[in-house]
């Protein structure tokens, strides 16, 4: 049979194959709740506008509900045959409520609602990023508090660098999602723009309130051109690089978790809720969580490709291709929402190894800076000049066998004779971090200045 929707100008319905390739039910019901506000907030305008009658209206706004409660509690019977959403809410509108159902179109096409609904979605999922984001920051922000004086290797190149602090070492991450929280939040302002009024792409005669369903909707205003509104998708753009760069972020932590937490390492010991065994070997326990994490970034960014790949050279203003958006938003939306979730609660539950950091952190001539910034200030020499020196005492060490503070005095001397013991203060991680006190490096003092300015904002 032909189709109830535009059946006027068809003969015969759609081959098969035709149904599947064109339909998208069986992904887009996940904006039901946003199709239905959307034609609530549109139907309830057209009323006010006198384009329908107020008892139009109100029997579209309770079968509407009704259709809602259809949908929440499982009865709702989708059909592939009437494509998508939109089109599945509007026929079962009809059953509920007969004629008035007819009139919900009024002044409207797919293409204005398609949009309005999916940036409705996009919109919840952005703030649902920036809750998200907030509880991995708290998590964060607790472990920087509990380790602020711990101390631990910082790398440059995976090779041990300086001594840092376990909490510095936290509050980095802090800082990367801050900037993954206010990209969602800049992306947020930017799109919150009403599409609905556009109708197919040129805008209608009919006298309707296009701020008024913007208002209904949440949105701060109308989106100034309708060619526009129907054609951009830059909001699920937009939605999918901020995933993209916050899950990068997020791999990169799931890299260092599962580096540390290996027995060559022993850095962190992950809790057993956030761990998983091996089926024969009976010693394991793998950080499966954040092994995941890592990987979840090539879906997110994945999604991101190709969505930019379907927007790519499309004519203005609505194609169907536009319908390949939905899948790749939902699944970089399900993944980010799951790895910041896991990320939260593996940072929280996780215990920093404070004897194997110490260890670790006096390990790879981790003080030699320190040993040159000593020859700079104790004896005036030209940095450069004290990095020449401190190379042929870490030489030296390296040929004894033992560490920089091994050395002793009369070893310091035969490199340089203006060498005093005063310098042995100098070589251990303690005081080497302590040092550190300028603003944003890894001193004590410095992070829990950092970790008190977040609790600040978090409170
Ligand atoms: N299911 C479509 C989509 O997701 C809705 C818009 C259809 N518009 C149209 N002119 N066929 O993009």
């Amino acid at each position: 049979s032909s189709n109830a929707m535009w059946g006027g100008r068809f003969a015969s319905g759609p081959d098969a194959i035709m149904e599947a390739i064109n339909e998208s039910i069986s992904f887009d019901q996940r904006m039901a709740a946003q199709d239905i506000a959307g034609s609530i907030a549109h139907s309830a305008m057209l009323a006010k506008q006198g384009i329908i009658t107020d008892n139009d209206a109100a029997a579209i706004k309770e079968g509407l509900l009704t259709v809602l409660s259809e949908i929440e509690n499982g009865s709702f019977e989708y059909s592939k045959a009437l494509e998508d959403i939109h089109m599945n809410v509007e026929a079962r509108l009809k059953v509920i409520v007969g004629e008035p159902a007819g009139r919900l179109h009024t002044g409207r096409s797919r293409n204005d609602q398609v949009a309005t609904d999916f940036k409705l979605w996009v919109r919840d999922q952005m703030d649902a990023a920036i809750l998200g984001i907030d509880a991995l920051i708290r998590a964060l922000v607790d472990q920087a508090d509990a380790g602020a004086d711990m101390v631990m290797p910082g790398f440059t190149h995976l090779q041990v660098a300086q001594p840092v602090t376990w909490g510095h070492h936290m509050m980095a991450y802090v800082e990367m999602l801050a900037r993954d929280k206010s990209r969602f939040q800049d992306a947020r302002t930017r799109m919150n723009e009403s599409p609905l009024g556009a109708a197919a792409l040129a805008g209608t005669g009919f006298p309707i309130d296009r701020d008024a369903t913007a208002a209904a909707l949440g949105f701060d205003r109308p989106a100034a051109n309708s060619l526009d509104a129907v054609a951009d998708r830059d909001f699920a753009l937009e939605f999918l690089s901020c995933s993209s760069i916050c899950a990068t972020h997020m791999s990169r932590l799931a890299e260092e978790l599962v580096i540390w937490s290996s027995a060559q390492f022993r850095f962190v010991t992950l809790s057993d809720r956030f761990s998983t065994g091996s089926s024969i070997m009976p010693q394991k326990k793998n950080p499966d969580a954040a092994e995941l994490i890592r990987a979840k970034v090539g879906r997110i960014t994945g999604s991101m490709v190709g969505l930019l790949t379907v927007m790519k050279g499309l004519p203005l203003t609505y194609s169907k291709d536009m319908q390949e958006d939905k899948e790749q938003v939902f699944d970089a939306a399900d993944s980010l929402m799951l790895a910041l979730a896991a990320m939260a609660g593996m940072v929280a539950d996780m215990t920093p190894n404070t004897a194997e950091l110490e260890a670790a952190a006096a390990t790879g001539f981790s003080t030699a800076t320190d040993l040159a910034d000593w020859l700079v200030r104790e004896l005036g020499m030209p940095f450069r000049d004290a990095h020449h020196v401190t190379g042929a005492l870490v030489a030296m060490a390296e040929q004894k066998g033992c560490d920089l503070p091994d050395l002793s005095l009369a070893d310091m001397q035969s490199v340089n004779g203006a060498i005093t013991d005063t310098v042995f203060g100098v070589l251990g991680v303690h005081n080497s971090v302590a040092s550190r006190v300028s603003y944003g490096g890894t001193a004590p003092a410095q992070v829990r200045t950092q970790v008190a300015r977040w609790k600040e904002i978090l409170a």
